[in-house]
């Protein structure tokens, strides 16, 4: 819950990667069953750590996409249904802009105009944020997102899912100059990312090695490193094609501290600054929803009167 005096007042999260790990990755009906079971128990946790009763609630924010069409909609069905019956307005918000915002949570945060780098499970995204709601997509994946290059990865060198953290973990131990994997189209013009190229190259290593935990921890190593020069070669691009000085990370690769350091460096090299959500508000949560949510119900916005949910949904098209 989020105060727009006092600001964060509440979070709480429930996480369902035990039940993702078990199965390899999301299963998307298991993920939104599991949806309908925790929404309404975490929500009456949220308001009671608030301290605030439903009389005290201007407004019901919920993610309406981009992501899985089933538990959007569980989301979604539960944060109207709510607003309903409590009498309120609710307000839609893109799970993108959540995470654009979410180092706005913070007491250090950029100001408008800035550079955003937006790395998650779904998606690779580098954004001019030229001001509240007015966004230019400048760069995007064209196949895997970086989140989705770390989870296959992490499958090739047999981690469970997710694989970000543990990939990261691994590559603590390794030599992140043992491999030489390709920065993909670092040597054309442009901002986009192609990450597929990566887990050929990471299961070409596997097969021509003994695949001994010094060699997986070789490649985890090389690996982070290849995505991380990435990112921050397309990024120091960016900045050149603006002139901006503040860079936003976010989203959950953004967790990942090769990435985070390296990105600050490349900042602080410039002149500039790089702010990051701390690790929590990284990966998903609902106080960046909740933040998004505020901003997006002070211009006045609210939910039609079907519950609609999109599970491509681009920054652009909320764009105003
Ligand atoms: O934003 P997020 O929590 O969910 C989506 O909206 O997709 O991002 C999840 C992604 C997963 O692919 C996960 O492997 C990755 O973020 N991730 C990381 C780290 N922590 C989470 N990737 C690299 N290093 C990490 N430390
Ligand atoms: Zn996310």
């Amino acid at each position: 819950m989020y105060d727009s005096q006092k600001g964060l007042v509440s979070n709480r999260l429930y996480s369902q990667i035990d039940m993702h790990a078990m199965y390899g990755g999301v299963v998307p009906e298991l993920a939104s069953r599991d949806h309908i079971r925790k929404a309404v128990p975490l929500i009456r946790a949220a308001l009671d750590e608030s301290s605030c009763g439903p009389e005290d609630i201007d407004a019901v924010c919920y993610t309406a996409g981009p992501g899985l069409v089933g538990a959007l909609m569980v989301g979604a069905t539960v944060a109207r249904s709510l607003a309903y019956a409590w009498n309120r307005p609710a307000v839609p918000v893109n799970h993108m802009e959540g995470h654009l915002l979410a180092p706005m949570l913070e007491e250090v945060h950029p100001e408008f105009p800035f550079l955003a780098l937006l790395v998650s499970g779904g998606h690779t995204l580098i954004i001019l944020a030229e001001d509240f709601a007015r966004y230019k997509i400048l760069g995007e994946s064209i196949d895997d997102a970086a989140g989705e290059a770390f989870d296959k990865t992490a499958k090739l060198l047999g981690l469970p899912y997710p694989g970000g953290p543990l990939v990261s973990k691994l590559a603590l131990s390794g030599n992140p100059k043992a491999w030489k994997f390709p920065r993909p189209m670092t040597d054309r013009p442009g901002l986009d990312f192609s990450f597929s190229g990566l887990k050929t190259a990471v299961a070409n290593a596997l097969g021509h090695s003994d695949a001994s935990d010094g060699v997986k921890a070789d490649i985890a190593a090389s690996f982070e490193a290849a995505v991380s020069d990435t990112l921050a070669f397309k990024c120091a691009r960016a900045l050149d094609d603006t002139g901006l000085k503040q860079l936003v990370v976010a989203g959950g690769v953004s967790a990942n501290l090769r990435i985070r350091n390296s990105l600050n460096d490349l900042m602080k090299a410039r002149g500039g600054r790089m702010f990051c959500p701390r690790l929590s508000f990284c990966t998903d949560n609902a106080a960046m929803i909740a933040y998004a949510g505020l901003r997006r119900f002070q211009i006045g916005q609210r939910a039609g009167n079907a519950i609609e949910v999109y599970p491509r949904w681009s920054l652009e098209a909320v764009s105003l």
